[in-house]
């Protein structure tokens, strides 16, 4: 068969799927169900919202329980617990599997990038019926059909792509809010991290395709969009008609109808003036910025290949809180970088208490094998790691909960996301600085922006009372 472009050609193998669906549909007197469980970041979560898409089309019903006729990971493996949680789980399926011969397991995205990780899957659990990497999700309805009309095992893995294929059924878990990517893969290899291996070099989508994708959602009432990359502060770089991040941004506030914009994840090092200053300027774009620091130490980040100083992080800090003087800020830290001394970590903990910022992500190093760091000498003892991780979470949980206090009163204005499931008769939504607030209210609010009253100040987030 000849194809003019992949979406026609993953449009054709989703048809034939849905007629070996429908017969199978009429065997078991029944629909099919699939289940999709997603680990790690925004993208995956995205990637996983289009494979629903994809299983829907074809004839799946969607379940949250792994009992189901297909189950599909969409992994992570960013630390290598992530990549424990996928073994563990996979044991449990397998049990599943034993009394539902018929079922479909597959496994795909950023673990499976990985040679060793396929091996030990090919070798210790061969029950896995399909297995794909981050470079072809768009081939997804292929590889199905291939497993669904030939009753083999299916394994497609790249080693990267130019390829940027979007346009394909997408199921989305909120109809109100929606990840947009506007760029793939990494060129910045932090000596510690495994992504740019796993996800390949950095590519950015053009932005009329991108403006485009969001002209849709909003005509479909979308109201909030995140813009996605690795490192969305050097998107437009390997375009033809080169373009800034700011630029993109300043493209997407003109957009009729969207009422809020995020954006993750940003690097200190490309974080631009022009980028602080559209931020100024647009109201549409939310005062949330996660600017991940990982250590305090100028000679860590040096070790790590960050390419910024501890001074040049205040200074940029400074900047946003001058533009943006409500601006919430949050970071990522990692503790037990190899080499970091007492010290060191010291320095982490000065600026983190300098920066003052609403939320932190801490992790603990974990060694990826094929990085930089995974071969430096002087790994830090398990013992330390935990006393100085302990440290820093007393420090980072005592600025948040003072910085929740500093709105406490104020009417803000909210979008309200979902029923809470543990109070009954309450939503929740979130700031535009992208703290949670829990509000009474029935659940016809949802997917609404509302103004709030902040009552009460509960650690990381509030209870407040809709005033609108
Ligand atoms: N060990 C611990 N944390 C890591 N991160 C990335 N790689 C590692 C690693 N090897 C953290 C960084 C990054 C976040 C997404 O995950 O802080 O910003
Ligand atoms: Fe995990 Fe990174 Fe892959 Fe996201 S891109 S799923 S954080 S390894």
């Amino acid at each position: 068969m000849e194809f003019q472009t992949e979406e026609e050609k993953q449009l054709f193998y989703i048809d034939k799927c849905r007629e070996i669906i429908k017969q199978k549909e009429n065997t078991l007197g029944r629909k099919l169900t699939a289940c999709v469980v997603t680990f790690g970041c925004q993208m995956n979560f995205k990637d996983s919202e289009k494979l629903v898409g994809i299983l829907t089309e074809m004839g799946y019903e969607e379940t949250d329980d792994e009992h189901a006729d297909l189950v599909l990971y969409n992994t992570c493996t960013v630390r290598e617990n992530a990549n424990f949680k996928i073994y563990g789980r996979l044991g449990y399926l397998s049990k599943i599997k034993e009394n539902n011969p018929d079922m479909i397991v597959g496994l795909c995205g950023c673990m499976m990038q990985e040679k060793h990780v396929v091996e030990k899957l090919n070798k210790s659990y061969r029950f896995i019926d399909l297995i794909f990497g981050t470079h072809n999700i768009y081939n997804f309805a292929k590889l199905m059909y291939e497993r669904l009309a030939e009753d083999h095992k299916v394994e497609e893995i790249l080693d990267g792509t130019t390829k940027i294929v979007e346009d394909l059924p997408t199921k989305r878990k909120y109809s109100f809010k929606s990840g947009v990517n506007i760029m793939f893969g990494c060129n910045n290899f932090c000596s510690y991290c495994i992504v740019p291996y796993v996800r390949g070099r950095e590519r950015s989508r053009k932005p009329e395709d991108i403006v485009k994708e969001i002209e849709q959602l909003v005509s479909e009432g979308v109201v909030e969009i995140m813009l996605l990359g690795q490192n969305v502060n050097s998107y437009g770089k390997t375009l033809d008609n080169s373009i800034t991040f700011a630029q993109l941004l300043k493209k997407v506030t003109e957009i009729d109808g969207l009422k809020r914009i995020r954006f993750m994840t940003s690097h200190p090092k490309d974080l631009s003036d022009e980028l602080i200053e559209t931020m100024h300027s647009s109201e549409k774009i939310c005062k949330q910025f996660h600017l991940p620091m990982q250590s305090g130490s100028n000679k860590i980040l040096k070790e790590m290949n960050r390419h910024y100083t501890r001074e040049d992080y205040i200074e940029l800090i400074r900047k946003l809180r001058e533009s943006v003087p409500d601006i919430g800020l949050s970071t990522d830290i990692i503790v037990g970088f190899p080499g970091e001394t007492e010290e060191d970590f010291e320095d982490t903990l000065d600026l983190i208490k300098q920066c003052r910022f609403d939320s932190v992500f801490t992790f603990i190093y974990s060694k990826r094998t094929g990085t930089p760091a995974a071969e430096m000498d002087d790994q830090i003892d398990e013992e330390t790691v935990k006393n100085r991780f302990d440290r820093l979470l007393k420090v980072v949980n005592e600025i948040s909960n003072e910085k929740v206090n500093e709105k406490l009163g104020e009417v803000v204005d909210v979008l309200i996301e979902e029923k809470n499931e543990r109070l009954e008769n309450y939503v929740s939504g979130r700031l535009s600085n992208n703290t949670v607030v829990h509000v009474p209210a029935d659940e016809s609010v949802i997917g609404t922006i509302q103004q709030v009253k902040l009552k009460e100040a509960k650690g990381f987030y509030y209870m407040g009372e809709i005033v609108s």
